[in-house]
């Protein structure tokens, strides 16, 4: 294993990361029961006791209704903003961000994948050979809440465009189907439960890359191998879990964020490279015109979807480190563990687009509910132009990448409003924001297919279109009036010393 010392990324793998949290006592151990079988609830409350009070990361070691007794799972890392900041070698949320949005608009900074020897591969330490695959005893299973089947919520996945053999990289979730619940009341087959996994290949927004490829690939009638790195490096998944163009390999820019080039090794059977510090890598195929219903699944805006199709894909051979890691986490009403985990490529990704048009965005914060806050250095007199705000608004709609276009609810502050408080921004938009004057209704947005509130079209039976509301919540200063009354608040500097003062007293 590499280490780079004075990097600011001073890890190469998950157990790396989990080594920083607790050396900064973000992680504990935890030791007492907790039952994980299915149709039982005690994760899904575990993960909102946490939620409610930022809570920490934590090693479930003791669980009850679980296949893999050995194999402890890893719950909640990415549950704060300092957390997935710290991924990147940083602690500051928006120092993150920045990063992450220099990397990704500087291209000749990412750094190309190394592959090493496969004896040296710690994800190579064993390995399950096809005739021996039986997923009900070697992944782990666990189960939240109402969820039909247990998911896989922590791998990145690789596939190969057909076309032109360019791999791509992405962060998607994959169902496992041993034991799980039909949502029509039906059995899935023991092939299935055995051998079978499905993956979220098209989901929301659309046009993820693994579909693209999984269209080209039937369209082309070719095979398309498929590699499921689990529990990898973090700072792969935020790469993997950013909307990077269409044939540039998420890879490269993994390595850009890291400082060097992310180690991969050969995998056994597919024409495809992963990270050699997985924890545990799953190689397969997808079987051609073999879908599978799912459901119900507890989606990320916090409703259960009744069923969902996927294409089937078959297990060839899974290798993995010994003495694994698993990292399980669910979706539910927000916030939640990877709610964070998702939050910062989106908005490194919104801010090298809006940062490269408009030098006077200075963060963008897009809330867990998936609310979109954009904070300007600039406000009032210092706007480059009347209704500047709204020129904002229309940006985060025209923005690349597959976010931008979604956005529900988008709020423009200025600098003295700060982006991540709720009660600023209502405050803002209280004080700052007539509503018909400074709003924008746009009713050509692109839905988020599972909104419920969305008009289902008629056509597809699923919501593609959907109203937005962009607030602009600056000072109207000139578009209204010549100045504005002085903002009344305490200087932060003079309540952390009024706190320090206070300390212990009371
Ligand atoms: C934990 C997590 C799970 C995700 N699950 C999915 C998923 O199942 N399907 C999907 O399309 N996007 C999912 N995303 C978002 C994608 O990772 C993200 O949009 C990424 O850019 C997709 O890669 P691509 O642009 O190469 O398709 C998830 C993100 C995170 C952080």
């Amino acid at each position: 294993m590499i280490f780079t010392g004075d990097k600011e990324v001073d890890f190469n793998d998950m157990r790396g990361y989990l080594k920083l949290l607790k050396d900064k006592g973000l992680l504990f151990d935890l030791d007492i029961e907790l039952n994980v079988a299915r149709e039982t609830t005690e994760l899904q409350a575990l993960m909102r006791h946490l939620h409610n009070d930022d809570g920490p990361a934590l090693m479930l070691n003791n669980l009850e209704g679980y296949n893999t007794k050995d194999i402890p799972v890893l719950f909640n890392p990415y549950g704060t903003r300092q957390r997935t900041a710290m991924i990147l070698g940083k602690e500051d949320p928006l120092e993150a961000k920045l990063k992450h949005a220099e990397v990704l608009t500087d291209q000749s900074s990412w750094i190309k994948p190394k592959a090493i020897d496969p004896a040296k591969a710690p994800c190579k330490e064993n390995k399950i050979e096809k005739n021996d695959i039986n997923i009900a005893k070697q992944l782990p299973h666990v189960w939240f809440g109402k969820e039909g089947p247990s998911y896989i919520t922590n791998a990145v996945v690789i596939t190969k465009d057909p076309e032109t053999g360019i791999p791509n990289t992405g962060c998607y979730r994959l169902t496992q189907l041993w034991n799980a619940t039909h949502p029509n009341g039906e059995v899935y087959s023991d092939e299935e439960q055995r051998k079978c996994l499905s993956v979220f290949a098209f989901w929301n927004p659309p046009g993820n890359h693994i579909g693209l490829h999984w269209a080209k690939a039937q369209e082309m009638k070719k095979p398309l191998e498929i590699a499921i790195a689990c529990v990898v490096d973090p700072v792969i998944q935020i790469a993997g879990a950013t909307s990077i163009p269409f044939g540039l390999d998420e890879m490269d820019f993994a390595g850009g964020l890291r400082g060097e080039a992310v180690e991969v090794v050969n995998c056994e059977t597919l024409d495809l490279q992963v990270p050699a510090s997985s924890e545990l890598v799953i190689e397969g195929r997808f079987l051609p015109n073999r879908d599978v219903t799912i459901g119900p699944h507890s989606n990320p805006i916090g409703y259960y979807d009744d069923t969902q199709v996927f294409p089937l894909i078959e297990v060839d051979c899974i290798t993995h480190r010994s003495e694994p890691i698993w990292y399980a986490t669910m979706e539910m009403m927000p916030p939640f563990d990877h709610n964070y985990m998702a939050c910062l490529p989106i908005e490194g990704e919104l801010l090298s687009d809006l940062q490269s048009k408009i030098p006077e965005v200075k963060d963008v914060v897009v809330t867990p509910n998936l609310s979109y806050f954009v904070q300007l250095s600039v406000d009032g007199a210092q706007k480059p132009h009347p209704e500047f705000g709204k020129y904002v608004l229309n940006a985060v709609w025209g923005a690349s990448g597959r976010w931008g276009r979604t956005a529900k609810v988008v709020v423009v502050v200025g600098p003295d409003v700060n982006p991540y408080d709720l009660n600023e921004v209502e405050w803002a938009i209280l004080t700052r924001v007539q509503p018909k004057s400074d709003t924008i209704i746009n009713q050509s947005g692109q839905a988020f297919l599972m909104d419920p509130s969305a008009n289902k079209d008629s056509s597809h039976g699923i919501a593609l279109q959907s109203e937005q509301i962009g607030i602009d919540a600056t000072i109207k200063v000139f578009e209204r009036f010549d100045s504005y009354p002085e903002y009344s608040n305490s200087d932060p500097e003079d309540v952390a010393a009024i706190a320090k003062k206070l300390k212990g007293l009371f």
